[in-house]
């Protein structure tokens, strides 16, 4: 039995890396395994949530009763992101999503023969979801309760505290980058505006269940 701490809520997750094309074969990403995201996506649908689950490209079974929207690029995740938000209630940002991706995908693959030289790519930012999200109405006037993942390696009450109140969110959650990555556990500590609280080590399952418990509290109303 668990208790149904979001009975009749809507939320929405991102979670996994997104792809880059270069062309139709070849692409760029990073190592996020999803295990975080799809933990809270579990833990969201048993508290009783009627969960969304954005996911780039990873190795993971859909968590049961969850909806499960496949993307690949960042743009992609965006569009998704933003038709589920505009009916949700929490919208927990997970994905490690690329910040650059090549400025002009191939439409054909590139061939080895063709030239001479090595190709040369050239990058464009990708939008930024959350603090896209952050920035709707629904989001601005506590309609939609945003939060935030941040990975990094050292810092990270300074660089997460910073990155709280530059995407505009209420919580940031912050997590060692290199203590986490394909892990199943992890340890997380909590940014709001009050200041910060650590979650001490345990599984990334466990934490998802903390983690839902403490955004619960939150909530506004
Ligand atoms: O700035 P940084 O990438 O460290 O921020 C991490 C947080 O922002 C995560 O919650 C991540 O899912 C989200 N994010 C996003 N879109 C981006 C970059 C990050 O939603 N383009």
């Amino acid at each position: 039995f668990t208790p149904q701490i979001l009975a009749g809520k809507r939320v929405l997750i991102t979670a996994g890396p997104t792809f880059e094309a270069i062309d139709p074969v070849r692409g760029i990403t990073n190592r996020s395994s999803g295990k975080m995201g799809y933990a809270i996506a579990q833990a969201a649908q048993q508290a009783g949530a009627e969960v969304t689950l954005v996911s780039g490209p990873v190795a993971l079974p859909t968590p049961r009763g969850v909806q499960r929207v496949d993307v690949q690029s960042a743009r992609d995740m965006l569009a998704a992101a933003e038709a589920a938000a505009q009916h949700a209630d929490l919208f927990i940002a997970t994905a490690a999503v690329a910040d650059w991706r090549p400025a002009n995908a191939a439409a054909q693959k590139i061939k080895k023969q063709a030239s001479a030289t090595t190709p040369q790519l050239e990058f464009v930012e990708n939008p930024d979801i959350l603090a896209t999200i952050a920035a709707t109405p629904r989001a601005r006037s506590g309609q939609l309760y945003c939060v935030g993942f941040a990975a990094e390696s050292d810092n990270l009450v300074e660089y997460a505290s910073a990155k709280r109140k530059r995407k505009g969110i209420p919580l940031l959650v912050g997590n060692i980058g290199p203590n986490t990555f394909g892990r199943d556990d992890n340890e997380l500590t909590l940014f709001d505006d009050q200041g910060h609280k650590r979650l001490p080590r345990a599984s990334k399952a466990e934490l998802a269940r903390q983690l839902l418990r403490e955004i619960v509290q939150r909530l506004p109303g």
